[in-house]
């Protein structure tokens, strides 16, 4: 509304809901405006956390389709039985199908395995079956258990013709030989941490199976980035676990955070990415800006 010359608000113009929409114009007209370099070489990034539920299979999808998005060539491996990231990414992966047990008990190779996404042409995605549940009996014994993920991808990244710019590992809520394997395979993790109660419980732990890996595995392994996931801008306690933890890992953590959204919950249910199923909707936008930051690190 215009008074003698000067724009008043409103008052639909300065509720909340219309402020948030006017706000989400704008970041996704940044967002759409951003313009990614690939990185110079393939970054292997797993997602990481045996807390359950942190949003690791959230974030993995969602990042990898938001970098697909702006023109980056993504794989997503499901290293997870549930298979919660094939479903994400509209990728069949009922038992039978060839998945990442097969790779990792050396009956297919990654490439004959790897299928593409409904997401986007640039998304691809080695799903996981319920047969991966047997995979660590099938593993236990075998030697260099550890690093079979590892060569079997570093054999489809040098057998591609085109590159791949980033590799996301969906990792399982716990650290057996799945999530072992998944950390020797990568050059960077990245955790999600959820601001709930108990978010920090479990990260010293995790910290700690890290370093004993890249001790004795992968000596190039580095915790790159933390996300903060499924926050509440309601409750103080979402904004306390978020200071916490951005007091103790302050170069580490993301500053975009990922809000509590019912649209991000949905979308799996439509064998959707949340970046698919509602682009405009604040938690995409969330992870859009986190991807952006992701691509955006140390360059
Ligand atoms: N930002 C969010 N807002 C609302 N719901 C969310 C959000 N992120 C994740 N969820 C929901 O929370 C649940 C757990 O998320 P997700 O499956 O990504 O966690 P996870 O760490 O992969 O779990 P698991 O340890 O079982 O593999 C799912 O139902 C998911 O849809
Ligand atoms: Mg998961």
């Amino acid at each position: 509304m215009k008074h003698c010359g000067v724009k008043v608000a409103t008052e639909a113009e300065s509720t909340p809901i219309l402020r948030e929409m006017t706000l989400n114009i704008e970041r996704a007209k940044k967002i759409a405006q951003t313009e990614l370099s690939p990185p110079a070489r393939t970054r292997i990034i797993t997602v990481s956390n045996q807390k359950g539920g942190v949003g690791k299979t959230t974030t993995a999808v969602n990042l990898a389709a938001a970098l697909a998005r702006k023109g980056m060539q993504v794989l997503v491996i499901d290293l997870d039985p549930q298979g919660n990231a094939s479903t994400a990414l509209g990728v069949p992966h009922h038992s039978g199908v060839a998945s990442s047990f097969e790779v990792l008990i050396g009956e297919k190779s990654m490439a004959e395995a790897v299928q593409p996404s409904t997401e986007h042409e640039g998304l691809l995605c080695l799903p996981a079956t319920i047969d991966l549940a047997g995979a660590e009996i099938d593993l236990v014994g075998r030697d260099g258990r550890e690093n079979i993920l590892a060569r079997a991808l570093q054999d489809y990244i040098a057998g591609r013709e085109h590159r791949l710019d980033y590799v996301f590992i969906d990792s399982p809520p716990s650290l057996g030989l799945l999530t072992v394997n998944a950390l020797v395979a990568a050059t960077e993790v990245m955790v999600p941490i959820q601001c709930e109660y108990y978010a920090l419980e479990g990260v010293t732990q995790l910290i700690s199976n890290i370093e004993r890996i890249k001790q004795a595995l992968n000596p190039s392994l580095v915790i790159r980035s933390i996300i903060l996931t499924m926050f509440d801008s309601r409750t103080n306690l979402s904004a306390d676990v978020a200071s916490e933890v951005r007091k103790y890992f302050p170069s580490q953590t993301l500053k975009a955070t990922i809000p509590r959204s019912v649209r991000i919950s949905e979308a799996p249910s439509f064998g959707q990415t949340a970046i698919s199923y509602d682009p405009k909707n604040s938690g995409s936008l969330a992870y859009q800006e986190a991807a952006i930051e992701l691509a955006q690190q140390g360059a």
